[in-house]
């Protein structure tokens, strides 16, 4: 049990690390809360045309989603692998470094699923990359990724891990609420697009 609260609270303290505001500071890219969509993530860090930048943050955020559950594997077991992930997750929806105040998910998400079940995180991330290639919206590439997943959980992994990821997948459509205002509007900007 001891733990299992450990686990949890070292994997909130790894997901709120912001890479988007890390790289924003590092690459001098200002203040990505007040530009495009206001989110801290890739996405955002992209339409300020850096490409690196946006590619580290993607890196990062994502690294940081495996990084937990590897490390949680490695240091207790399998059994709080899922915790270090859903806690992972908690900690860059709702950073306690950013007065709870943070991303979206869908890059921390998609590393937590690969470092819990490979296949589970392969079929996430051509999901993403094929919806992206087709629609060139970020926003609903993580959507219908997300909402895939537990299906690929129940065919690739097991029943409890995909009410896991169920959950964090609820987790990423609720903050994605702006987003699907704007889809439904049809004025969600495209990959790279400025605004
Ligand atoms: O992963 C974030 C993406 O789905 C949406 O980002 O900046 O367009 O709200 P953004």
């Amino acid at each position: 049990m001891l733990q299992m609260f450990l686990t949890a609270v070292l994997a909130y303290l790894l997901g709120s690390v912001s890479f988007g505001l890390v790289m924003a500071r590092v690459f001098g890219l200002g203040d990505l809360r007040s530009m495009g969509s206001g989110n801290i993530g890739a996405t955002n860090v992209l339409r300020t045309g850096n490409k690196l930048a946006a590619l580290l943050t993607l890196i990062g955020d994502a690294g940081k989603g495996a990084a937990a559950v590897l490390l949680a594997r490695w240091l207790v077991g399998e059994d709080v692998a899922g915790v270090a992930a859903l806690f992972a997750m908690v900690g860059h929806l709702w950073p306690v470094f950013l007065g709870f105040r943070g991303g979206k998910g869908m890059a921390t998400f998609l590393g937590t699923l690969l470092a819990l079940s490979f296949p589970v995180g392969l079929a996430a991330c051509a999901t993403w990359l094929v919806v992206a290639l087709v629609f060139r919206i970020s926003s609903l590439s993580a959507l219908v990724a997300a909402a895939l997943s537990p299906v690929y959980a129940l065919i690739f992994y097991h029943w409890h891990g995909a009410v896991l990821i169920l959950v964090m997948a609820v987790l990423i459509w609720m903050k994605h609420r702006a987003n699907i205002s704007r889809l439904l509007a049809g004025t969600e900007p495209k990959i790279g697009a400025k605004k």
